[in-house]
C-alpha cells in the first residue's frame, strides 16, 4: 500500500514542490493549508492533490487534522513540516505579536504536527519526519530575529527528536533552504534582494523543486540510516 504523506504548508511555494515530488514518488499526499481556500482549490484541481484546512499552531486543529488524514487516507508514515511564515522587521519596530507569530506557526507547528504523529509512527516503526529549516536559522539575517530564531529552534528540535525516534525505525531531519524563488522571497525589497543574490555563489535564487527532491532523498527507503542531519540547499551561500 502506498505510504501516506502530510505536507504543512503544501499548496503553495517550496509546499507545492514536495507535495509534488512526493505524489510522483507513488505516495498518498494530504497538503495542509492555513487559510488560502482559492489556492488550495487551485492546486488541488491542478494536482489532484487533497488539500486539508487547518492552522498548524493550533495543537487541538493539528491533532484532528491527522486524525482526518489517517481516516481517508490511511496511517500517517510521512511528516514534512513546511508551514512559514516571516514578519521582518528590525528589532527596534518588531512587535511581540510579530514575534508569537511567527514562533507559533514555524516552531510551534513544528512540535504539534510531531506530537500528533509520532507514537503512531514508532508503534509501527517506520517514519520519516522532515522539518524545513532556513540558512537564516543557521546564519541569522538582518530584520528577522523571530524568523531566524524559530528556524534555529527547528534544527535543534529535529536533532533533540531524531535521538528520540531512532530506534523506532524514525528518521528525523531538517532542510536548510537558502533564497529560494518564491512569494516569500519576492516579498523582500527588490534591492535587498538584488545584495542577497549577489552574494549567492551560484549566482541565482534556488527553485522549489531543487528542495522537494532533497526532501524525497530523506523520505525514501534508501534515507534509513540518515537522522539528526541537516541538508543545507542554498546555492553555497552559507556553508555550514
Ligand atoms: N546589514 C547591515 N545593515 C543593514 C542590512 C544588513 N543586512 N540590511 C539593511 N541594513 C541597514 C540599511 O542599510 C539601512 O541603513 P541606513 O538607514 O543607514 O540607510 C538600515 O539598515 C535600515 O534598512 P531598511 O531601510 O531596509 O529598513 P526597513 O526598516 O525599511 O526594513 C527590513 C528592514 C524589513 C528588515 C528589510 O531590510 C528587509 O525586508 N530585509 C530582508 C530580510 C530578509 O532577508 N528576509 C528574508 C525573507 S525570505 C525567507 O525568510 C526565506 C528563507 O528562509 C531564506
Amino acid at each position: 500500500m502506498a505510504r501516506v504523506a502530510v505536507v504543512t504548508g503544501g499548496t503553495r511555494g517550496i509546499g507545492e514542490a514536495i507535495s509534488v515530488a512526493l505524489r510522483d514518488a507513488g505516495l498518498n499526499v494530504a497538503a495542509n493549508y492555513a487559510g488560502n481556500e482559492e489556492k488550495a482549490r487551485a492546486f488541488t484541481e491542478r494536482t489532484g492533490i487533497r488539500s486539508y484546512q487547518w492552522d498548524v499552531s493550533d495543537f487541538d486543529a493539528c491533532v484532528a487534522g491527522c486524525a482526518r488524514v489517517a481516516q481517508e487516507l490511511g496511517p500517517i508514515d510521512v511528516l514534512v513540516n513546511n508551514a512559514g511564515i516571516t514578519r521582518d522587521a528590525t528589532m527596534k519596530r518588531m512587535t511581540r505579536q510579530m514575534w508569537d507569530e511567527v514562533l507559533d506557526v514555524n516552531l510551534g507547528g513544528c512540535f504539534n504536527m510531531a506530537q500528533a504523529v509520532f507514537q503512531g509512527m514508532q508503534d509501527r516503526k517506520f517514519g520519516r519526519i522532515v522539518n524545513i529549516g532556513s540558512i537564516n536559522g543557521q546564519a541569522g539575517q538582518y530584520g528577522q530575529v523571530n524568523y531566524a530564531a524559530a528556524k534555529s529552534g527547528i534544527h535543534g528540535f529535529t536533532k533533540a527528536l531524531a535521538q528520540e525516534g531512532a530506534r523506532g525505525g524514525v528518521t528525523v531531519n531538517a532542510i536548510a533552504p537558502g533564497y529560494i524563488d518564491t512569494e516569500m522571497v519576492a516579498a523582500v525589497p527588490e534591492e535587498v534582494l538584488a545584495k542577497i543574490v549577489a552574494r549567492i555563489p551560484v549566482g541565482r535564487l534556488g527553485r522549489a523543486d531543487e528542495i522537494a527532491r532533497g526532501v524525497l532523498f530523506l523520505c525514501s527507503d534508501d534515507g534509513g540510516f540518515i537522522t539528526g542531519s541537516t541538508l543545507s540547499i542554498n546555492g553555497g551561500q552559507h556553508m555550514y
